[in-house]
């Protein structure tokens, strides 16, 4: 009786249902990166002017982020991909805990409010599912351009000494290059005074995109998307109009492997090839061919063979990949290690996949993934965005239905995904339980 309840209660819960082995072909469109337009969102906060932005996706991600920006006073305003950020009577400098803790890249506003404002005070993000995420350099970076900074009780208080409310430019190396210490840190030493740089700072193609807004609204950066950015502090920042998103290079990959899951030829666009090198080399070779055209890509897949992959910061194999990429390698001819680096607690999809009959050893952050020809279809659950993710391409290809659980996630990263796989040939039904 009581599996029998457990069951049911499994078939209520939100799910995709995907019946595998269908061919995909045409255009898969990509929208822009979830992870650029958060952060653009925040920098925001540094001018009284309006903001535009353009090719903003439509997550659950975003629509939080605008909760957080109109408690703290902005006004915003969505029309289709754009959005109009006005941050001209800002009646907070402390975002909501509940709002936070749900939305990690909401702490980076701690840095566009202490340049602005001159004091914020931000809830500490808290760890997550896959692993502890520290905010140390954040705060170490905070603390060199002359904040105060004080963490108490889970909250974080900055604040910047003196009459002037300015801080001061320095010279800051990361122990890490952390994407979030980079930005944030970026978002405050715009309004500095004085020169700052940014030593061992991360590289990923967020941060130039950040780099670009800001440099649209007068500030001065360099270097941005190498390891060393100088920021010469400016007075104020203005307005920016029409400031377009780069496409999600996380969602281009994921559909590049959906087509070399289900041994299907697409085309993916649009795609920056230069964001994804590490990910179109590996797919390279374990035998997709891939094409420029126009502005995106087109891939034919091959026979799959196993590669070898390492998850590292930009310009290495993203993290954020690892997890649809275990689901294209439980598929290929032969044994692949896949080494998790940047988070040490990555690897829940392997037990959801190994329910669809993956052949994967586990050993530690290392996942040892032998290929089988054919999975099967189970109800699985994706325990955070990238491995809902997985389990999507694994349902795509594998026999029979597969019900994919863990939506929430899903939707916070993915715009209208069972939308535009359904367009290109997928058979996949959402469910809402
Ligand atoms: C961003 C991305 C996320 C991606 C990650 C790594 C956003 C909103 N999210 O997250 O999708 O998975 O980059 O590419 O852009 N670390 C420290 N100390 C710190 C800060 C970080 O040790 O003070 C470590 C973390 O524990 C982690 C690694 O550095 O192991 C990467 O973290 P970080 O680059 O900060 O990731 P986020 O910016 O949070």
């Amino acid at each position: 009786m009581v599996v029998v309840a457990a069951a049911s209660q499994e078939i209520l819960k939100p799910h995709l249902a995907i019946e595998g082995g269908h061919a995909l072909g045409g255009t898969l469109r990509v929208s822009g990166a979830k992870n650029s337009a958060l952060v653009l969102m925040t920098a925001a906060l540094l001018t009284q002017e309006p903001v535009e932005l353009c090719n903003v996706p439509a997550l659950t991600d975003i629509a939080g982020m605008c909760s957080i920006l109109e408690s703290l006073g902005m006004r915003v305003s969505r029309r289709g991909d754009r959005i109009t950020l006005v941050a001209d009577q800002l009646n907070g400098s402390e975002p909501p805990y509940e709002l936070v803790n749900s939305l990690r890249a909401s702490f980076f506003s701690i840095g566009p409010l202490l340049g602005r404002l001159g004091h914020a005070r931000v809830p500490l993000p808290g760890g997550c599912r896959i692993g502890a995420r520290p905010v140390v350099e954040h705060i170490k970076g905070l603390k060199a351009l002359g904040a105060v900074v004080d963490v108490r009780h889970g909250v974080v208080t900055a604040s910047i000494p003196g009459q002037r409310n300015r801080l001061k430019g320095a010279q800051i190396v990361l122990d890490c290059p952390s994407v979030g210490a980079t930005e944030t840190i970026l978002m405050a030493a715009v309004l500095a005074d004085g020169v700052s740089t940014i030593e061992n700072a991360a590289q990923e193609p967020e941060v130039q995109d950040l780099a670009g807004l800001l440099n649209s609204m007068g500030a001065k950066i360099k270097g941005a998307g190498g390891p060393l950015i100088t920021i010469e502090g400016v007075a104020s920042l203005h307005g920016s109009r029409n400031y377009s998103v780069i496409p999600d290079r996380i969602e281009a990959g994921t559909f590049l492997m959906a087509a070399a899951i289900t041994r299907s030829r697409l085309h993916v666009a649009p795609v920056i090839p230069e964001h994804l090198s590490a990910v179109l080399q590996k797919l390279r070779d374990c035998g997709c061919k891939l094409e420029i055209e126009g502005d995106g890509l087109t891939i034919t897949p091959g026979d799959i063979q196993a590669v070898d992959i390492t998850t590292q910061p930009f310009p290495g194999f993203p993290t954020d990949l690892q997890a649809p990429f275990m689901a294209l390698m439980a598929t290929a001819k032969g044994t692949s290690v896949i080494s998790e680096k940047i988070y040490e607690n990555r690897m829940q999809h392997v037990g959801e996949l190994q329910r669809m009959g993956a052949s994967i050893r586990l050993d530690g952050s290392t996942a040892i993934v032998e290929g089988v020809p054919l999975l099967g279809s189970a109800p699985v659950t994706g325990s955070d965005l990238r491995a809902s993710a997985a389990m999507v391409l694994a349902g795509l290809s594998a026999s029979g239905t597969t019900q994919v659980s863990g939506l929430k996630h899903l939707d916070r990263g993915y715009d209208n995904i069972e939308a535009k796989l359904t367009s290109c040939g997928a058979q996949i039904n959402r469910h809402n339980g």
